[in-house]
């Protein structure tokens, strides 16, 4: 689907977690035309009549009820305009924007790894992947109990484990020290959090094919002529796949505020080449 510009209607606003919000918008145009790892750009105004945009991962879509979902903290002027609004209140919304995820046909066992807000990076995909018969473990990652995304928004199908920096609940330490536990399990792994996080899964995705041999899929993965970089297919068959949490401006590929560096030299907007990368195709250690 194209991006198109939308008019969207608030029909509900729920503070979540402190400071974290969950918004529902109707946007049909949205809600059945996206893919899980895109997003939209919200227009938000304030009184000095500045207008500014924000990118939010689409949280959840349902094309059922027209509704999608936002879900962030309130870090600013942008995002304190959101929680301002009420039922019925419109916000324009550019979108889809972004690549999305791409499972491989064959995947049956999907590892979602999620650090924080990065919860709304990979929600949908949840969603998505229990509509497509698929089995989904969820690690989640946060500082503290307070901060821990409700299990009663996700899925009941989704398996969720939780670990905590202090410990309040679940696993004491950072979440990707659970990944060795689901590695042998899991045919993909898609992650959304901070950039430490994504670069500490790509070292363990690294290493991954000699710790368990050859991979359920490896056997049909590496024949063939080899796919483009960058393209569709390569990142289809991409172990881990990771959607980048950078800060945005523009979001549609102008203004060059979004660049990572790729293995390949080739410097990526995540706004357009992005948010979603296969994680050899990002430079983790260049330090953009
Ligand atoms: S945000 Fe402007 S190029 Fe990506």
């Amino acid at each position: 689907m194209t991006m198109r510009l939308v008019r969207t209607e608030l029909v509900d606003s729920r503070e979540i977690l402190p400071g974290q919000w969950l918004q529902s918008f109707l946007a049909p145009e949205l809600s059945s035309g996206s893919r899980a790892g895109q997003f939209v750009h919200a227009r938000t105004g304030d009184l000095s009549g500045l207008v500014l945009r924000r990118p939010f991962s689409i949280n959840t879509a349902d094309p059922a009820t027209g509704v999608i979902t936002i879900h962030f903290r309130t870090i600013g002027r942008g995002t304190e305009w959101f929680t301002r609004l009420r039922p019925g209140d419109t916000v324009e919304m550019l979108g889809p924007l972004g690549r999305p995820f791409e499972v491989d046909p064959r995947s049956r066992h999907l590892l979602l790894i999620a650090g924080g807000l990065g919860m709304a990076g990979v929600r949908s995909l949840a969603d998505e992947a229990i509509n497509h018969g698929r089995q989904v473990t969820l690690l989640f990652g946060a500082a503290s109990a307070r901060d821990v995304y409700p299990s009663s928004l996700l899925p009941d199908e989704v398996e969720y484990v939780i670990a905590t920096d202090d410990g309040s609940v679940g696993h004491k330490g950072f979440v990707t020290e659970l990944v060795p536990d689901y590695e042998g399990w899991a045919d993909q792994a898609f992650a959304c959090g901070p950039a430490p996080m994504l670069a500490a899964l790509a070292r363990i995705a690294e290493g991954r094919r000699e710790r368990l041999g050859v991979a359920k899929l490896g056997r049909k993965r590496g024949v063939g002529k080899p796919d483009v970089v960058g393209s569709t297919a390569a990142r289809r068959k991409a172990f881990l796949q990771v959607s980048m949490e950078q800060n945005m401006g523009c979001a549609v590929g102008a203004c060059l505020g979004c660049v990572i560096m790729g293995t390949n030299g080739v410097p990526q907007r995540v706004c357009r080449e992005g948010p979603v990368f296969a994680a050899e195709e990002v430079a983790w250690e260049s330090g953009w």
